[in-house]
């Protein structure tokens, strides 16, 4: 059954009952999923705490939301269609039967090993579809997935397996990514020299040699080999953890949000259905990787739960050339294709070439997340790939959220280039000015909070509840607080403008600026160190890092490839600075703190009209950054 909206007068409809009658709104759509046993409150929720909870006492399993009622229908329907990094390898696809035997024999596997419903298991792997059986494997004997990106560096893999205590890891022996194979195992072996699980399973994918310790390595192919292919999903209560995903925030380390299962099933299922508007037999394709909420949402939950075909890519868009995305969507006849503003932009440099001479008439949706997209990028998108005929659904949400929050609805709300539109059905936006005033009417500019709970929320953040208080409910009292900066123009369209605090969006990915900061702080000739976003053509934002050193003898250019090196080692290559700057000092108050404004102000290329800078110990500084500035 579908809850799809279909006109624009139904979704405003159902709106406005979502807002008056907001329990009645969700349980309706939660009934037709299937719960062995059915909720006793459809909402219990206190932003102060926060203490949310959504269809209290359900009992079910989300993965036989997937499959026990979907072999009904379309057991040999294709649930995942897997296109390999290198075009000339075989495609892969798997039926729901196929997909739902091999869920139950990799739970097998992991009950075998001693995993059990709570444990936290990390999941560090390569785009296959294994990664998604993993990913469910966990859901239906009621272990605890976090995904890790398989981009992050071995540090950054250890603070996640302790922070989380992981009992194992779930990984390949290496990737395949454009031309480059990439040691993936390797990774997992530095980062337990500081962390330890009692078990690793290895996926075997480039076949490259790997050291296996006996007695925690395990492959993949061996465990599953002899289990069989029944399983009997474990009960779990509405509010049990479904998953951990870390991300960065503005202060220190990733935190571990937390999303739990009822509410996490039925608001990605309600929002991947209307947004993109899937019908039975479409084939959808969201480019994202499984380690992030995207993936996360929209590569598997959602469309899996909708019985939707979806697509995994292993690769990159410019491999083998830069037609490649476009090479796929004529190959399987792709009908919603859901990318980052980052990738259309990273295309976008090649011209129109690469994109004709595909077939890209399957095409309905287009879908666009992470971060703003701009107006030029909107029309590209909308012009050649789109030909002018398919909606653009700029989708706005959040890891936190869960699920999508703000888009348009495909074909149905009038689209705005570079506007986000509409909230959907049962999401309440304010937008309040710096004192928690809301700002009523339209043709306002502030920042972006939510004042009502909805299914998919943020529960908490992993062994630290103090934070996810801190971060998300005690900006605003009594509102959850995006981070990010938003304009609801004359027509009540909403337009994400990007963060206002110290989170960086680069590539679409997120960075904070102060985990960048330590992790350039490690290098042992590194004093002190200050990091600020700039507009960057293609990454959106780009990474500029002002550092005091020691020079010693180093040169600047090799002490700037040391940094980069360092940040790579901690964090991992995508938190790479794109220009290090090596300055004398840094512009600090007389109490110490960094004036960002000003670096800001540098790294994007002004030069005068710095503001006021008389409360600053040493307001010279500001000349020598200006000198030196990249
Ligand atoms: C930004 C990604 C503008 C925003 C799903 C948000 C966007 C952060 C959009 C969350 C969009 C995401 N337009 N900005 N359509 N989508 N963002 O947790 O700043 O990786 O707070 O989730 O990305 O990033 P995250």
């Amino acid at each position: 059954m579908s809850d799809r909206l279909h006109t624009l007068s139904g979704y405003l409809y159902e709106y406005q009952k979502s807002v008056s009658q907001p329990e009645e709104f969700w349980a309706r759509i939660a009934d037709s999923f299937f719960w062995r046993k059915r909720w006793n409150k459809t909402l219990e929720w206190n932003f102060e705490k926060p203490d949310v909870k959504w269809f209290a006492g359900g009992k079910l399993n989300i993965t036989e939301n997937i499959f026990e009622r979907q072999l009904f229908t379309h057991a040999d329907q294709a649930a995942i269609i897997w296109e390999p990094n290198d075009p000339n390898e075989e495609t892969r696809t798997l039926t729901y039967r196929e997909l739902y035997e091999e869920v139950n024999r990799f739970s097998n596997a992991l009950k075998s090993k001693g995993i059990q419903k709570g444990d936290r298991v990390i999941i560090y792997m390569p785009m296959v579809p294994e990664a998604a059986v993993a990913m469910l494997a966990c859901a239906r004997i009621g272990a605890i997935h976090s995904v890790v990106f398989a981009g992050f560096s071995a540090s950054a893999l250890a603070d996640r397996i302790i922070d989380c205590k992981a009992k194992a890891v779930l990984t390949s022996d290496g990737n395949f990514r454009g031309a480059k194979k990439i040691p993936v195992k390797a990774v997992v072996d530095e980062a337990l020299e500081k962390a330890s699980v009692e078990s690793v399973i290895v996926y075997q994918r480039t076949n490259q040699e790997v050291t296996m310790k006996e007695g925690r390595d395990f492959w993949w192919h061996e465990v599953v080999a002899n289990e069989s292919t029944e399983n009997k999903a474990e009960e779990m209560d509405s509010e049990d953890m479904l998953f951990i995903l870390y991300t960065s925030g503005s202060t220190g380390k990733p935190k571990g949000v937390v999303h739990t299962t009822g509410g996490y099933m039925v608001y990605t299922k309600y929002s991947f259905e209307n947004v993109f508007q899937y019908s039975p037999g479409d084939v959808y394709w969201c480019t994202a990787d499984i380690g992030w909420i995207t993936g996360h949402s929209y590569i598997v939950y959602g469309p899996l739960l909708a019985g939707a075909t979806t697509l995994m890519f292993e690769g990159v868009p410019t491999f083998p050339d830069a037609g490649r995305f476009w090479q796929v969507v004529e190959k399987h006849q792709v009908n919603q294709f859901y990318t980052a503003p980052t990738a259309i932009r990273a295309l976008q440099a090649y011209g129109t070439e690469p994109i004709e001479g595909n077939d890209l008439s399957s095409l309905k949706v287009l879908g666009s997340v992470g971060e703003p997209i701009n107006e030029e990028a909107w029309h590209w998108y909308h012009t050649h790939v789109g030909k002018g005929k398919c909606p653009i659904v700029d989708t706005w949400w959040q890891t936190e959220t869960g699920g999508i929050m703000v888009s348009p609805l495909a074909g149905i709300t009038p689209t705005k280039p570079a506007y986000a539109t509409l909230p959907l059905p049962g999401i309440q936006l304010t937008i309040v000015d710096a004192d928690g005033k809301e700002l009523t009417g339209n043709g306002v500019e502030g920042n972006l909070c939510i004042k009502f709970p909805w299914p998919s929320m943020i529960r908490t953040t992993y062994g630290d509840h103090e934070r996810c208080k801190q971060t998300y409910f005690s900006t605003y009292k009594g509102m959850y607080f995006t981070g990010d900066g938003v304009k609801r123009d004359h027509d009540g369209y909403y337009r994400i403008l990007g963060r206002v605090d110290d989170v960086i969006n680069v590539s679409g990915h997120r960075m904070g600026t102060a985990e960048v900061e330590n992790a350039i702080n490690e290098h042992p000739l590194v004093i002190e160190s200050a990091v600020v976003g700039y507009p960057h053509e293609v990454k959106g934002q780009g990474i500029y890092a002002y550092v005091i050193c020691d020079m010693k003898n180093r040169t600047e250019e090799n002490l700037v490839a040391e940094i980069k090196d360092t940040v790579s080692k901690i964090i991992g290559p995508i938190a790479k600075p794109d220009k290090i700057q090596i300055v004398p000092g840094l512009p600090k108050t007389r109490s110490g703190k960094i004036m960002r404004r000003i670096l800001r102000k540098v790294a994007e290329g002004i030069t005068e009209n710095m503001g006021d800078t008389s409360t600053l110990l040493d307001p010279e500084v500001v000349e020598k950054i200006i000198e030196g500035r990249k």
